[in-house]
C-alpha cells in the first residue's frame, strides 16, 4: 500500500494538521486536492505553533514533496507569504514545493466579492459564514469557464483576455456593492508577472508528479481541506464550501484514478464543531458550550471566529464515512472531552431523518449520557496513555461505541496537540 487520504469527517477543523503531520512523517508526498487558504492547519511541533493554509503539512519534513493539485485556487500572495514563513524556520527547500498548471488563481476581486456579498447577506438568513478569501468567487469563475488557470500567468494574452473577460462580467455587482474598480487589469498584469516568476520553479502536472511517485512506489498522502459536511455536492448545501472535500476530490482534484487509492481515514474531534452558519443537530448553548469552547480553544485557525461547539454526531459521521469509503478514523481531542465531566453522544435523529434524503436542517439529536465521564481522574489517566490498551475503560467504551456506530474501525486517537500524544492503532501506508 503506498497511498492514503486523510480527510475531515465533520465541519472542517477536526485536527486534520496534527493527523496528517504525524502521517506526513512517514509519506514521501503529501499532495492537497482542493480548496485554498480557508483552511487553516495549526502545527505544534517542540512547543512551536505553525499555521498553514496552503502548504500541505508534509512541510514540516526535509525531503518530502509538497503537491498543490489542480483542484485546488490559490492565493498566489497567500502562497509567498507562507513559503517566506516555512523558509523563515528552515522548512520547506525550493525543490519541495510543486505547483499545478492546472489550479486557479484567486485574485483580490474574488476576495472582495466574497466579502461584500457576505456584508451583504449577513443582514438576512442567506449568510454562509464563509471565511471571505474569495474561495466561492474563484470557483464560480472556474464552473463560468472563465477562471484564470497558474498556466495562465505565462501567456500574457490569454491572460488579459480572460481579466478583461472577468472585469465585463464582474463590474456591475462589483459597483453595486460598492468595491469600486475593483477588476484595473493593467495593475493586476503587473502582479500577474510577479507571481509568475514566484511560482516558476514550482510548477508541474500534478497528476503526472503523483502518478509517477506512485509507480515507483513512494509514499503518497493525499491531504484533505474543509470536511465532508462542507463539499459542495454532498454537505449541508448552501451551507458548504465550493469544491469537493471527500475522498472523490482527490480523484478529480489531483488527476489520481479511484484505484490509486489505498486507504481513507476520516477524522473527526471526540465532540463536534462548527465554523459559520448552517445546520448542526447536535449543536450545545449555554455554559456547556463555552466550557467545550474554551478547554478545546474552539476559534478558527484562519479567521479567529468562535466555533459553535456540540457533541459527536454519530448519524452525521457514518454518513461521512459511507461518501468517502473511509477505512479508519482518526478521533481527535479526547482529552478534551475527559476535562469537562460530563459526555453524550447523538445515536439517532427522531423521526429516522437521514442526512443524504432529508438534509440536516430538521434533525433533532438522540443523545445518549456517556458512563464514567465525570470521574475526576479521567482526564490525567487519559493524558498519560501511550497505547491503545492504556486508555482508561470509559474512554475505550466510547470509542467501541462511535467504531459499532460507523462500522469503521478506529485508525488513530489523538490526547493533545504534541506529536508525542497521538496512538496509532492502524500504520499508515500498510496493507489492512
Ligand atoms: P468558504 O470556503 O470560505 O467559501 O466558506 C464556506 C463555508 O465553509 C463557511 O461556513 C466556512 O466557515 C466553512 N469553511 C471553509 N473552510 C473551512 C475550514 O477549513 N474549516 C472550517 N470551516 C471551513
Amino acid at each position: 500500500m503506498s497511498t492514503l487520504v486523510v480527510i475531515g469527517a465533520q465541519w472542517g477543523d477536526e485536527g486534520k494538521g496534527k493527523v496528517v503531520d504525524a502521517v506526513a512523517a512517514q509519506a514521501d508526498v503529501v499532495a492537497r486536492f482542493g480548496g485554498g487558504n480557508n483552511a487553516g492547519h495549526t502545527l505544534v511541533v517542540d512547543g512551536r505553533k505553525i499555521v498553514t493554509h496552503l502548504v500541505p503539512s508534509g512541510c514540516l519534513y526535509p525531503g518530502t514533496e509538497c503537491v498543490l493539485g489542480a483542484g485546488m485556487v490559490i492565493d498566489p500572495d497567500v502562497l509567498a507569504d507562507e513559503v517566506a514563513m516555512l523558509r523563515g524556520f528552515g522548512l520547506l527547500a525550493q525543490d519541495e514545493l510543486r505547483v499545478s498548471l492546472h489550479a486557479h488563481v484567486i485574485f483580490g476581486f474574488h476576495r472582495d466579492l466574497d466579502g461584500a456579498r457576505e456584508d451583504l447577506a449577513a443582514r438576512g438568513p442567506r449568510a454562509i459564514g464563509t471565511t471571505r478569501r474569495g474561495i466561492g468567487p474563484a470557483y464560480e469563475a472556474k464552473a463560468a469557464r472563465r477562471g484564470i488557470q497558474v498556466r495562465d500567468l505565462y501567456d500574457r494574452a490569454t491572460l488579459r483576455a480572460r481579466l478583461e473577460q472577468n472585469r465585463d462580467a464582474l463590474a456591475p455587482e462589483l459597483e453595486r456593492l460598492g468595491c469600486g474598480n475593483a477588476i484595473d487589469v493593467d495593475a493586476l498584469m503587473k502582479a500577474a508577472e510577479g507571481w509568475a516568476r514566484f511560482l516558476e520553479p514550482t510548477i508541474c502536472d500534478a497528476s503526472a508528479v503523483c502518478h509517477a511517485a506512485i509507480v515507483a512506489g513512494r509514499r503518497v498522502l493525499f491531504e484533505g481541506a474543509q470536511g465532508a459536511l462542507l463539499d459542495v455536492d454532498h454537505g449541508t448545501y448552501p451551507y458548504v464550501t465550493s469544491s469537493n472535500t471527500t475522498a472523490g476530490g482527490v480523484c478529480t482534484g489531483l488527476g489520481v484514478g479511484p484505484t490509486a487509492i489505498d486507504a481513507v481515514w476520516g477524522i473527526s474531534k471526540a465532540y463536534a464543531t462548527r465554523v459559520g452558519a448552517g445546520p448542526f443537530p447536535s449543536r450545545l448553548e449555554g455554559p456547556l458550550a463555552d466550557r467545550l469552547r474554551d478547554t478545546g480553544g474552539e476559534y478558527g485557525a484562519t479567521t479567529g471566529r468562535p466555533r459553535d461547539c456540540g457533541w459527536l454526531d454519530l448519524v452525521a459521521l457514518r454518513y461521512a464515512a459511507r461518501l468517502s469509503g473511509m477505512t479508519g478514523l482518526c478521533i481527535t481531542k479526547l482529552d478534551v472531552l475527559a476535562q469537562l465531566g460530563h459526555a453524550e453522544i447523538c445515536l439517532a435523529y427522531e423521526d429516522g431523518i437521514d442526512p443524504g434524503r432529508d438534509g440536516l436542517a430538521l434533525a433533532r439529536p438522540v443523545l445518549r449520557k456517556m458512563d464514567g465521564w465525570d470521574d475526576p481522574r479521567l482526564a490525567s489517566d487519559l493524558a498519560s496513555a501511550r497505547s491503545y490498551e492504556a486508555l482508561p475503560p470509559v474512554a475505550r467504551a466510547y470509542l467501541d461505541v462511535v467504531t459499532e456506530a460507523v462500522g469503521v474501525p478506529i485508525a488513530l486517537v489523538s490526547l493533545g496537540a504534541e506529536r508525542s500524544q497521538t496512538i496509532f492503532v492502524q500504520r499508515p501506508f500498510e496493507s489492512r
